[in-house]
């Protein structure tokens, strides 16, 4: 059954959201948060770009959940509430769902309504019986949770990489806050991309077909039809490279000119060469995860790897 209050409460706050843009381009570097490019055009973009040959990171995160679900759900406990951050098509929580035993509850998070209803109505079908709660939330600004009984295991799911996106600090602000939700005991299922030979990276984000390109452009007609934006998406071009010393891949979008541009109420002024920068895609060592575990209040009980050693899940418990 579907517990549905949350859909309307939590909304994603447009106003802030306007001000980051308008504070992302006037900053130095310039900058835009990843979070804009799931609009239903980037997001369709996203499905394509994981069937990419070059792109290894879902086939490889999903054939870890098919052969370690089993081990996750021991990890998580029977009766547990899954807490979904980033729910999206939703594939990757029924894989889980699935196989945990005899689950309580699913909260699924996202920043995209229409997905996150159609994920919520076709989960509580299959699972009659499980209470799902929907929220609708950024959930990179603090939000609140529906109330869980406390005497339920909960175990919390961040996958795809995602938190590839956030710099360490961030990261690790995001995960104790993950950990806070989770109470003692509670286990945190979360999907990072190794690091690994710098050119297969850089084939992972600068595909063949061009769809990580058309991808990081569509922010740019996103930002036009909805913040009132004048860019000309053919004077910028998609830029992708591994940066070894932060270990991330950095996604830009380059000015080929001298231009200037409006967004919202403000003008930006771009030389030719410079950039937007759009995304970071962190890539992780056990050095790196081990860090971020501890910082945010957890220890590492597991990890799990595809058979080509190219993706991890870590299942990891709040201290
Ligand atoms: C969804 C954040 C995991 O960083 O690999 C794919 C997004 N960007 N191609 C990633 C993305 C360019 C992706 N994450």
């Amino acid at each position: 059954m579907i517990q549905g209050a949350n859909v309307q409460r939590s909304s994603p706050h447009p106003a802030p959201l306007v001000a980051e843009v308008r504070e992302g381009l006037q900053g130095s570097p310039k900058k835009l948060p990843p979070k804009l490019f799931y609009d239903a055009e980037g997001a369709r973009l996203f499905e394509r770009i994981c069937e990419l040959p070059e792109y290894y990171l879902t086939r490889a995160e999903t054939e870890i959940l098919r052969e370690r679900g089993a081990q996750m759900a021991t990890l998580a406990g029977p009766g547990c509430t899954l807490i979904e951050y980033g729910s999206g098509s939703g594939v990757k929580s029924r894989l889980l769902l699935d196989r945990l035993q005899r689950p309580s509850g699913y909260v699924p998070i996202d920043v995209s309504r229409e997905q996150l209803v159609r994920v919520a109505a076709e989960t509580a079908a299959n699972h009659p019986g499980l209470s799902v709660h929907p929220v609708w939330a950024d959930y990179t600004r603090p939000f609140s949770l529906p109330t869980l009984p406390p005497e339920i295991p909960r175990v919390a799911a961040f996958l795809g990489s995602t938190i590839g996106n956030f710099t360490p600090l961030e990261a690790a602000d995001f995960l104790r806050r993950v950990a806070r939700g989770l109470g003692k005991g509670g286990v945190l299922l979360l999907g990072v991309d190794r690091r690994k030979d710098p050119a297969v990276l850089n084939a992972a984000y600068n595909d063949s077909q061009g769809l990580t390109a058309a991808f990081n452009l569509n922010l740019l007609t996103r930002l036009n039809r909805e913040f009132d934006a004048d860019f000309i998406e053919s004077r910028f071009r998609h830029r992708a490279f591994f940066d070894a010393e932060a270990s991330r891949i950095e996604m830009h979008l380059e000015s080929l000119v001298d231009q200037r541009v409006r967004v919202a109420d403000v003008r930006i002024s771009f030389e030719a060469g410079e950039t937007i920068w759009t995304e970071s895609s962190y890539k992780y060592d056990r050095v790196r995860l081990d860090q971020l575990a501890a910082a945010s209040g957890f220890t590492r009980s597991t990890l799990w790897a595809d058979a080509r050693d190219r993706f991890w899940i870590a299942g990891l418990t709040v201290a």
